[in-house]
């Protein structure tokens, strides 16, 4: 069986293909555009996961493949110990620099979800975001992120698989609309073409069973993101307009995000409506 389709290369490849790789979603400061909105909102429901009573309240983080490290940075910032692991060597470097050009501290490493070089009981919180999308098997890479959590840590996983009915299709259009204008003035810097990597279209009631058997106990998902990605380029979602378009799809994208009052956070919504899903849970 494949272990896992994006290997180092691939990923390498991936980063190096990105004119955006070099920037951070993280930002002190109030969102300016919509991918600083989003990581924002993950930051802010993944408190909510720790403000739970089964939560051991410690410090010691781990985010797994980790990219540039974009909610890290929320953790670092926040006083956290912050590990940053990627296959990636080159991913590693531009994180180091981010984070040293930020006043951001954390440790970093080049390493394998299927195999880290840890400790057992080693961390406090232990999550990925857009990773788990990539693997074929999802066993091995759970297992090993449940050994290096400490009695009371926390697992989070958020996932963007492939949905085909989700909030973006109500709103393509515009980024059909956006996409010719762009080809027509000819300034997209993203136009080489995406190594193209695995994504599975698998949902949480596949990872919840798999989260049970190795040992955690409050186990819970919810579909996030209930927000559709507005971009002249959706192959490349993190492609940012001019400011004034992004200001102004923040202001109306807070707008939207106060009227969703039904969950625990506004983040949060019905699994297959938003662009993702998390799945969480505490090791006994
Ligand atoms: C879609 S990116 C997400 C990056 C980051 N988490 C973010 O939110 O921007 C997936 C990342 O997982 C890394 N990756 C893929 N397979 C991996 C593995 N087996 N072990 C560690 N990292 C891996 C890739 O190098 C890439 O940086």
């Amino acid at each position: 069986m494949v272990k896992y389709t994006g290997d180092n290369e691939e990923w390498n490849k991936n980063w190096q293909s990105r004119s955006e790789a070099n920037y951070i979603h993280w930002t002190k400061d109030d969102p300016v555009n919509q991918i600083q909105l989003a990581f924002r909102n993950h930051w802010e429901l993944f408190n909510t996961f720790m403000s739970s009573k089964l939560f051991n309240k410690g410090k010691r983080v781990l985010e797994v493949g980790a990219g540039r490290g974009s909610l890290s940075a929320y953790f670092s910032d926040a006083g956290y110990d912050c590990t940053l692991l990627d296959l990636s060597p080159d991913v590693i470097e531009i994180a180091k620099n981010i984070y040293s050009s930020n006043d951001l501290k954390a440790n970093f490493v080049v390493g394998d979800a299927y195999d880290m070089d840890f400790e057992d009981n080693s961390y406090d919180v232990v999550f990925s975001i857009g990773v788990f999308e990539h693997f074929e098997d999802i066993v091995t890479p759970i297992k090993e992120q449940v050994r290096i959590l400490d009695k009371g840590g926390l697992f989070i996983a958020y996932i963007v698989p492939e949905y085909q009915d989700n909030v973006q299709k109500k709103y393509n259009w515009i980024n059909e609309l956006l996409k010719g204008y762009e080809s027509n003035l000819k300034t997209d810097t993203n136009s080489q073409s995406k190594e193209e990597v695995y994504r599975s279209d698998r949902w949480s009631e596949k990872y919840l069973p798999v989260m049970k058997q190795m040992g955690l106990s409050g186990i819970s998902s919810c579909g996030t993101y209930p927000l559709p990605m507005i971009s002249h380029s959706i192959e490349f979602p993190f492609s940012l307009m001019p400011e004034k378009s992004e200001l102004a799809l923040v202001r109306h994208f807070k707008e939207m995000l106060s009227k969703n009052t039904k969950y625990d956070h506004p983040w949060m919504c019905e699994e297959g409506y938003g662009n993702s899903f998390v799945v969480w849970g505490y090791k006994d």
